[in-house]
């Protein structure tokens, strides 16, 4: 099975949970200690060895382009003032052989939408779509640890983990069943369904390794829910045509579009940093016992 080139990631959405901190910078530019959760996201799918990188960007998203373009005038600057650690880190942020493409969607009209937009980009080999505000630590990287699962059977996978049953509403939400190989294979999908009409609590996350037929049910899909085209409902046919499988990955899932998620994220990510996280530690427990 051939291994995987190509990641997709849709930056395109307005980021209205976080406002007024997303009105012109992009959610997926908010930092998580010291690094950008698009930054995050780029690593892990160079981990699971992307070589192209398709960002799928709206209206206020030039920072992501500049993140991951050379900036000549800062590295001027760090090499002038002999900081070259900073250079260093600063010039491997993308690697050599890597390419990036930035393709606009026109309108925030859904992440089934900012998928389809990537159709030419990606052509005709399956692909990962990494949704940045999913930020997931873990000893693999996640889109790896799917790799490896594309790489045995050859179908698209869908990343899961089990929710309360009272937060169904918030996801993309499977019936699976087994098949003879162990695997997990979809039969049902149903996008943010109340917890009354939910098939299970199993949750699809923000990753995804699709097949290229995905984007003929793209094409097909009217809006669904929320007036938006939903990724959820593209999958929904490609289920009658070819198997999906999901993963339930390990790893720590932190939900960097929710305030609260990105603050258990940042308090976390800081206490395992290898320069703050000692001093940081000190800090959180005299805050504590004030
Ligand atoms: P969200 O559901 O988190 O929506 O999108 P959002 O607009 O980013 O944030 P809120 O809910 O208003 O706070 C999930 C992912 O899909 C992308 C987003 O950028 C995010 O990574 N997306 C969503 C698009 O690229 N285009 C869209 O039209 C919608």
């Amino acid at each position: 099975m051939s291994r995987i080139r190509t990641a997709v990631f849709p930056v395109a959405g307005r980021g209205t949970r976080f406002l007024p901190a997303t009105k012109a910078l992009p959610k997926e530019m908010l930092p998580i200690v010291d690094k950008p959760l698009i930054q995050y996201a780029v690593e892990e799918a160079l981990a699971a060895g992307a070589e192209k990188l398709i960002f799928v960007t709206g209206a206020s998203k030039r920072a992501i382009e500049d993140h991951f373009d050379v900036d000549a005038e800062l590295e001027r600057v760090l090499e002038q003032s002999g900081k070259m650690d900073l250079l260093k880190m600063i010039r491997s942020i993308v690697p050599r052989n890597v390419r990036c493409l930035h393709v606009r969607q026109g309108g925030p009209l859904g992440l089934g939408h900012a998928v389809l937009c990537t159709r030419e980009a990606v052509g005709d080999e399956a692909f990962f779509v990494h949704l940045a505000d999913d930020l997931i630590h873990s000893d693999v990287p996640c889109l790896k640890q799917m790799m490896d699962h594309y790489a045995e059977h050859g179908h698209s996978v869908l990343g899961v983990e089990t929710v309360p049953m009272d937060q169904t509403g918030n996801y993309g939400v499977v019936a699976v069943e087994p098949e003879p190989s162990g695997a997990q294979r979809v039969t049902r999908i149903v996008e943010k369904p109340k917890p009354q009409d939910a098939p299970s609590n199993l949750a699809v996350v923000g990753r995804y390794i699709l097949t290229p037929a995905i984007y003929d049910h793209l094409a097909r899909t009217g809006r669904g829910a929320g007036g938006e085209i939903q990724l959820t409902d593209g999958i929904a046919g490609l289920l009658a045509d070819e198997p999906v499988h999901v993963l339930p990955f390990s790893g720590r899932r932190y939900d960097c579009g929710s305030k609260i998620g990105y603050l258990r994220a940042t308090v976390e990510y800081a206490l395992r940093h290898p320069e703050l996280g000692e001093n940081f530690r000190a800090y959180l427990q005299g805050v504590w016992e004030r």
